[in-house]
């Protein structure tokens, strides 16, 4: 990595710019913005002597941007993405937008091989050195002249998105590495707040939560009310300590775990502290049970108010924080920061993606674990 210093135009203050070389381990979550890319570089065409990108790239998450390529000041544009786990190709160019989805399931948590060309009129698309996904296109009004700049851009687009024909949720939990882009050799430009994130050694399902930050829904976009007798459940399988998630309206506010709940440990929530290590074995499973009056914890009544009705309040929508609560001053003692992996998240019985959320701290891997040693990683 490299640190290069630009001066400010009033000179007063140098803005540190990061540059990094493409072939270093990059991970692709953690941006501060969901459509601007992580880095970007431009190049001469004339200068560029391969039409050929490949790169490794590992993931658990099964939607998001991964590769953006584009010519005259983004006009023609490329754009590789995730769609369900496979590879999506969009290409716009000279008016006419095309899409093409195909190939094996990335999202396996394992390394892949990915190869990106272009041969004249075709785009070709290898996984793991296999042909996967061959995009050709013609058209009267396209000029095959390179020449002027080519840009590319790693986890953003640098067009508008409105511009896509097939609109994604651009958020990606993946990590890259080994790249080798347009052979270029010179550096690229990262995000101007872009800080590096390690890539865990290796992954596992599940959400990560570093004990920074926390996941922020309204619960009307979520799952709702089916029957008033069954409520709304809420279950979360994983490993961690710290407030698991609070319930926010204007008149309540309820903790998970609430400090009965600390004081008699009826909840085995704190387990890895306790036992200082991170097998799979300590998996935990809660759930949280919302009644028109009253708060389940694994089938025990935690909370009962009769002035308070829970499942309107989840209809109109309500604050649902996983990992701590909204509010707190970000330098407070993390009492309430959750750290560890959720594993799965229901709701109503169906899986919960925080890309979703309407708030996100970037802190946190939406989509993996670190499968082993969290406790290393995360304690200093
Ligand atoms: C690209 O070409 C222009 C002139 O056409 C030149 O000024 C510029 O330095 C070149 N950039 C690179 C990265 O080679
Ligand atoms: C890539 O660039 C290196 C020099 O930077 C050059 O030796 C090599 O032939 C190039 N490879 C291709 C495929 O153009
Ligand atoms: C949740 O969304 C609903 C509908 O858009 C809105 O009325 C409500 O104020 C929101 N609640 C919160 C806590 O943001």
């Amino acid at each position: 990595m490299f640190l290069g210093f630009y001066l400010n135009l009033n000179g007063l203050c140098l803005v540190p710019a990061v540059k990094l070389s493409g072939s270093e381990v990059i991970n692709l979550g953690h941006k501060s913005t969901a459509w601007e890319p992580l880095m970007h570089i431009s190049a001469n065409l004339s200068s560029v002597s391969s039409i050929t990108s490949h790169f490794e790239f590992r993931t658990l998450d099964p939607e998001g941007i991964v590769f953006y390529g584009d010519t005259k000041e983004g006009r023609d544009w490329f754009v590789l993405s995730l769609r369900d786990g496979i590879p999506e190709v969009q290409i716009g160019k000279a008016n006419v937008l095309v899409s093409v989805k195909g190939g094996p399931k990335l999202n396996d948590g394992v390394w892949h091989h990915l190869e990106l060309r272009s041969e004249g009129k075709y785009v070709v698309v290898e996984i793991n050195n296999k042909v996967e996904l061959v995009v050709g296109m013609e058209s009267d009004q396209t000029d095959d002249v390179l020449t002027g700049k080519i840009r590319l851009a790693l986890g953003g687009m640098l067009v508008d998105q409105k511009r896509l024909m097939h609109r994604f949720d651009p958020e990606m939990d993946a990590c890259i590495r080994a790249g080798s882009w347009l052979n270029l050799s010179a550096l690229w430009d990262t995000e101007s707040n872009w800080k590096p994130s390690q890539c865990f050694p290796e992954i596992k399902k599940g959400s990560y939560f570093p004990g920074s930050g926390l996941v922020l829904f309204n619960t009307s976009d979520l799952p709702g009310v089916e029957t008033e007798e069954r409520g709304v459940t809420i279950e979360v399988f994983g490993s961690w300590h710290g407030t698991l998630l609070s319930l926010q309206s204007l008149d309540f506010q309820y903790l998970l775990p609430s400090d009965k709940e600390k004081e008699n440990r009826a909840l085995s929530v704190e387990l890895k502290e306790e036992s200082g290590s991170s097998d799979t074995a300590d998996s935990t499973k809660l759930t949280l049970t919302l009644l028109r009056h009253s708060l389940l914890v694994n089938g025990d009544t935690e909370l009962q108010n009769e002035n308070i009705d829970f499942l309107s309040r989840w209809t109109e929508g309500m604050s649902l924080a996983f990992g701590g609560v909204p509010g707190e001053p970000k330098d407070s003692p993390s009492v309430h920061r959750l750290q560890g992996c959720l594993e799965t998240i229901l709701i109503q019985g169906q899986d919960i993606d925080l890309d979703q959320a309407f708030f996100k701290h970037t802190s946190i891997s939406s989509h993996s674990c670190p499968a082993k040693a969290v406790n290393e990683l995360t304690e200093s």
